[in-house]
């Protein structure tokens, strides 16, 4: 059915048919443990919205059903179909490798990882089997979020180096044939920018419409939105009798993309570097650029759904293919640049709708819904279940479409390790690393791996709060204490926060003894083999999957072509299960040792081949 003119009236089937009303129905469902294949069965999917609304009287009320409909409504494309035909890029056969540079490599003992750091490494990377790097920022910061607060976007952080250092590691990069991705963080900008430092100064001047001020009237935030970070997303002044919105930490303002001189200043800075020769950007929270008009109020129901109230109004907002489009075509495209967003929030058929190809808005997303067990939440201490991440891969491995390209990742700045997650006593720690090296290098998808991966990395034994430096982490540990005991705090703080991938790695001389990470070889040179591998075979990338066994604690598939195939044999689970046995003409190329051949040990995953 067309996507326009969902009403009370129509049925759950009616707006599940919808891209966006597809997204929000599965992620309530999967939040509330409840199978998506309800929606399919006649009985409930024939259910109306008015009377659903009046069975959920209590948890949603009116505003969340206009805000509902708004939302569903707003999209009028629907995502092409599914399969296209399939077409090559450079970035769909990379290997990607995420450097955090403050706790990569600190080559002059300073405590900080640093550009010279990153340029000693450039072979182990290149033989490492890396294609290209994504950057963290680098760019000029008060450091209130690691860099995340840009200060000025054409100046390289002192501590990190010069703009000198970052040329020649640029060149260092493209003389191995790698090529480099930077950060663009401009959903916000520090507050020590000089556009939000002239705004918040000169009622005059052009830069107050670069942000979100309100005047403080009735002495009462401007809405009841909270930040990423704790606390609500206004910062208030006094003196100049001002609100400004922060969706992050409160020295990270956001900035106004409707302003048209916005969008102009933004897509000049990126043309600034990729004249100079990088190759395309991670774009930091790029589905929160577009904000409802007014900002009104945010559900509290979506707001405890989704982590923080008013999330509905910026995550997939009203301008934002639009200003996607325009980045696209006014900087990437004339650079051939490539482009991926962080996209909090979205669901697959959204993700469709900035990704398909077609469309000309982004490359690929990072989609995060696999990070955590349905149900679950980051800050809180439980063990992820690696049956719902296989069915997670499943969907996007099947649903997604041929003009669409998945990530696959575990790890980045922003979560504790994937293999804690899984298995905090760490028993199976180098068993895990490997199976999950092995499902990264052979599904469809681009591999992204997090600096430390390839060492099997775990999480870190944070002793106490002083060892925790991230504004996330102390801020939620301080509204915390509000309704815990400190050491209840700290145990929170310690099951989620984003410090576990923040230390120096473990080949710094200086890194912190009491984080006790050490390098696991045997991981280290499984990464390689496996990368070797994709590169050697075009099954793995651009070849089709097919599920064999998605039974409980098991995943087995197939990635194949005309010319070959692979039977990717994994136990999810910490107990023996029955090796996979439909092999006929296949030959074990992984591992190259095992204890029983009918029975997969925990953990372990086995790589069939066949000509
Ligand atoms: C996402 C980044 O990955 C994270 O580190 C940062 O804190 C927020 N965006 C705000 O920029």
């Amino acid at each position: 059915m067309s996507q326009r003119g969902i009403t009370m009236n129509s049925t759950l089937k009616e707006v599940y048919e919808t891209p966006i009303g597809h997204d929000i129905l599965a992620r309530i469902l999967l939040q509330l443990g409840i199978p998506e294949k309800v929606l399919r069965n006649p009985a409930s999917a024939g259910i109306k919205l008015s009377v659903l609304a009046k069975l959920a009287k209590k948890v949603l009320s009116e505003q969340f059903w206009q805000t509902f409909l708004r939302l569903v409504n707003r999209e009028q494309d629907a995502p092409a179909s599914l399969y296209t035909p399939m077409h090559e890029a450079w970035w769909k056969e990379a290997v990607f490798y995420q450097i955090y540079p403050r706790s990569f490599c600190d080559s002059d003992q300073d405590g900080t990882g640093d550009l010279r750091g990153i340029i000693a490494k450039l072979d182990y990377l290149k033989d490492l089997g890396v294609d290209a790097v994504w950057l963290s920022p680098i760019y000029d910061s008060p450091l209130d979020d690691n860099g995340y607060d840009i200060r000025d976007y054409h100046k390289i952080l002192p501590q990190f180096g010069t703009m000198e250092d970052f040329d020649e590691l640029l060149e260092g990069i493209h003389a191995r044939g790698m090529k480099l991705i930077m950060d663009l963080v401009v959903n916000h900008t520090s507050d020590e920018h000089e556009w939000f430092q002239q705004a918040l100064k000169d009622p005059s001047s052009k830069y107050r419409n670069y942000y979100f001020f309100e005047n403080d009237e009735e002495g009462e935030y401007p809405n009841n939105w909270t930040s990423n970070f704790s606390g609500p997303a206004w910062n208030h002044y006094e003196d100049e009798k001002l609100y400004a919105l922060h969706l992050f930490s409160t020295k990270q303002m956001d900035l106004n993309w409707e302003n048209p001189d916005v969008r102009e200043d933004v897509i000049a800075m990126i043309r600034w570097w990729l004249e100079k020769g990088v190759d395309g950007f991670r774009m930091d929270v790029i589905n929160y650029i577009s904000k409802e008009e007014g900002l009104p109020d945010g559900d509290p129901f979506v707001g405890n759904l989704m982590g923080y109230t008013g999330i509905e109004h910026y995550y997939y907002g009203p301008h934002l293919h639009e200003y996607l489009k325009e980045i696209r075509e006014k900087a990437f495209d004339a650079y051939g640049a490539f482009s991926i967003g962080e996209t909090p929030g979205l669901g697959i058929q959204m993700a469709r709708l900035v990704t398909g190809e077609e469309r000309k808005e982004l490359d690929m997303i990072f989609s995060f819904d696999h990070l955590e067990t349905p149900g679950h939440v980051r800050f809180e201490d439980y063990r992820y279940d690696l049956n719902a991440f296989r069915d997670n891969m499943d969907t996007w491995m099947t649903q997604y479409g041929n003009n669409c390209w998945p990530t696959v990742f575990y790890n980045n700045h922003d979560n504790p390790r994937m293999v804690s997650k899984i298995d905090p006593e760490g028993k199976y720690s180098e068993s895990l690393a490997i199976l999950l090296a092995v499902i990264q290098m052979t599904l469809r998808g681009t591999p992204f791996i997090y600096q430390g991966d390839e060492m099997g990395l775990v999480n870190v034994p944070f002793r106490s709060m002083e060892d925790i430096t991230d504004v996330e982490s102390v801020n939620k540990y301080e509204e915390l204490l509000a309704d815990h005991e400190p050491a209840e705090a700290f145990r929170i703080i310690l099951a989620g926060t984003r410090d576990h991938a923040r230390v120096l790695l473990p080949w710094n001389d200086n890194a912190p003894e009491w984080a006790g990470q050490n390098v696991n070889e045997a991981v280290t040179s499984a990464y390689k083999e496996l990368i070797s591998l994709r590169h050697q075979h075009r099954a793995l990338v651009y070849g089709h999957y097919e599920v064999l066994d998605r039974s409980r604690n098991r995943y087995v598939y197939r990635r194949y072509d005309d010319h070959e195939s692979f039977i990717i044999d994994c136990n999810l689970s910490d107990q023996p299960v029955r090796a996979y046995t439909d092999l006929s003409g296949y030959t074990l190329i992984r591992p190259h040792r095992y204890t029983e051949l009918n029975v997969l040990q925990p953990y372990e995953v086995r790589i069939w081949y066949k000509k």
